[in-house]
């Protein structure tokens, strides 16, 4: 199921590239040691400081647990992915606490470890319940869930309107798809809203073309494709502004089978 997903909503090679680009982005800018997130998985561990990083992307949050001491298990299903994790576990000198594993959530091995993390990965899977219960199989002591509450496509939303203007625009699930279906399944956890300041993705809006025109649907039509271009550098400011967003910690302890 979440393979499947996974191939649905996640993505053309372009998308990822410029996913790991962002998060590579994000890494360099955060203090990951002072993230949320990462705290949150610390409060949880026991006295093995073993860790699940489900959908590990390029090791934002994978490195700073392994320099924390932690033993990781780095899970991620992209060929592209993993080849900017490895390196940032050489660059950080932390290969050794980590042990990658090249599959999607859930796994078929029963995998276990105190903490569970999934930082924003469970919007990919069409299955939350299913996604947080395997959580739940894995986690001996926390699962530890990061969504977005704002809007993760946000840029694209005038785009959209410009464009598509007779369609809603596609929707990437968030806190508020996410959190009821956990509660649906049973799942009361803590909830702990943050901000962050996001820069943009990209040096250049105009990197950002080939992924605006295919989600726009505009990809092989010329003239749609020059009024794009003549749209963002018009916006550029707009589209190169750092946007506030809120993400959310979603926190709980397994129950028992
Ligand atoms: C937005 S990135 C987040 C990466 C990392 N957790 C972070 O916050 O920096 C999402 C990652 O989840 C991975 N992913 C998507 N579906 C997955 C699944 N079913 N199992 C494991 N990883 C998945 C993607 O390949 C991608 O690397």
């Amino acid at each position: 199921m979440t393979e499947e997903l996974h191939k649905d909503r996640a993505r053309s090679r372009g998308d990822m590239s410029m996913m790991a680009e962002g998060l590579k982005r994000s890494s360099e800018t955060m203090d990951a040691a002072k993230s949320p997130i990462v705290q949150e998985v610390l409060a949880y561990l026991g006295d093995g400081r073993t860790v699940l990083d489900i959908g590990a992307g390029v090791g934002r949050f994978t490195s700073p647990l392994a320099k924390a001491g932690c033993q990781v298990v780095a899970i991620e299903p992209s060929a592209e992915m993993l080849l900017h994790l490895r390196e940032t576990l050489e660059q950080h000198d932390v290969s050794g606490q980590v042990q990658v594993v090249e599959s999607s959530w859930p796994l078929a091995d029963a995998l276990q470890a105190e903490v569970a993390l999934a930082a924003f990965v469970i919007q990919f899977s069409s299955d939350f319940a299913g996604f947080a219960g395997a959580m739940e199989r894995a986690a001996t002591r926390r699962c530890v869930l990061a969504v977005h509450v704002d809007p993760i496509m946000g840029f694209m939303k005038p785009l959209w309107e410009l464009f598509r203007p007779h369609e809603p625009a596609p929707h990437m699930p968030d806190f508020a798809d996410i959190y009821p279906a956990l509660i649906q399944a049973g799942i009361v956890a803590d909830v702990r809203i943050f901000s962050e300041s996001h820069g943009p993705r990209w040096t250049d809006p105009s990197e950002a073309i080939p992924m605006m025109a295919a989600r726009l649907g505009i990809a092989e039509d010329p003239e749609a494709l020059a009024r794009l271009r003549a749209v963002l550098s018009e916006r550029r400011e707009e589209f190169m502004k750092p946007r506030p967003h809120r993400a959310a910690v979603i926190s709980w302890s397994p129950r028992p089978e």
